[in-house]
């Protein structure tokens, strides 16, 4: 199977704060396409770095990325925007759902600005999600009128609305319940086999780990 992101010699060093900190070194990592992949390591170690260079949300001091057989480093920011909105999709730890809108406009609301289906095919397609995530009957809920587990739902069916071929999930059951954590991970398994979208969760959870295809461990800056 294809690879759907390799990483190659990655280095990331954060330096604003005065010491000059190495976090990520020569990191190398392939994502085949459709894989359900899990990042463990401890706190510090550089997951959510990873995840969020993965995710084209920060940039690498040195080293590849490359994005469905694109070199990512060498697009220009509009390019990497496109696969930004068009090919991956995010779920963090906190949901970061807009407080004024509906759990259903919430999920619209990343498919109004970025396509140009008109609204009802997006309404639509936005409830499909919801009640594939188990929300049928909380859409017109705002999230402080939903549990915690409710709004990572949201925030899973928001990451789904463009289609992404790919899903960052960065501790998406950091704060909730092992019931419910098992629920939603067993939703990712359900998308990655149901849909064939690539999903790459980070968390502390060896348990939960064991749901995903592959396990990988982050220590001292590299993949073990
Ligand atoms: N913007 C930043 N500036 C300076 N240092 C940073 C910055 N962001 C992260 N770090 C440092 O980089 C290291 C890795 O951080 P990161 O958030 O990737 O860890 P993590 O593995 O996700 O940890 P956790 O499991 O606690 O979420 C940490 O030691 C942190 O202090
Ligand atoms: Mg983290």
């Amino acid at each position: 199977m294809n690879n759907i992101m390799e990483l190659k010699n990655i280095n990331k060093f954060y330096s604003e704060t005065g010491n000059k900190l190495h976090i990520l070194r020569n990191l190398n990592l392939e994502i085949k396409e459709g894989e359900f992949l899990s990042i463990l390591g401890r706190s510090g170690s550089g997951k959510s770095t990873l995840l969020n260079i993965m995710g084209l949300l920060d940039k690498v001091d040195s080293g590849e990325i490359w994005i469905d057989k694109k070199n990512v480093s060498s697009l220009s920011e509009d390019e990497r925007n496109k696969i930004k909105n068009n090919f991956l999709g995010f779920v963090f730890q906190f949901h970061y759902l807009l407080n004024e809108f509906t759990a259903l406009e919430n999920v619209m609301i990343p498919a109004l600005l970025h396509k140009f289906n008109n609204k009802r095919e997006i309404e639509n397609e936005a409830k499909r999600l919801l009640e594939i995530v188990g929300l049928g009957d909380r859409l017109n809920h705002k999230p402080n009128q939903l549990s915690g587990g409710e709004k990572q739902r949201v925030a899973i069916a928001r990451a789904m609305i463009n289609k992404p071929a790919v899903i960052l999930a960065d501790e998406p059951t950091g704060n909730l319940d092992e019931e419910t954590s098992e629920i939603i991970f067993s939703l990712f398994k359900k998308l990655n086999k149901e849909f064939n979208q690539t999903v790459i969760v980070v968390t502390h959870s060896k348990d939960l780990s064991l749901i995903t295809d592959r396990q990988v461990y982050l220590k001292k800056g590299v993949i073990e």
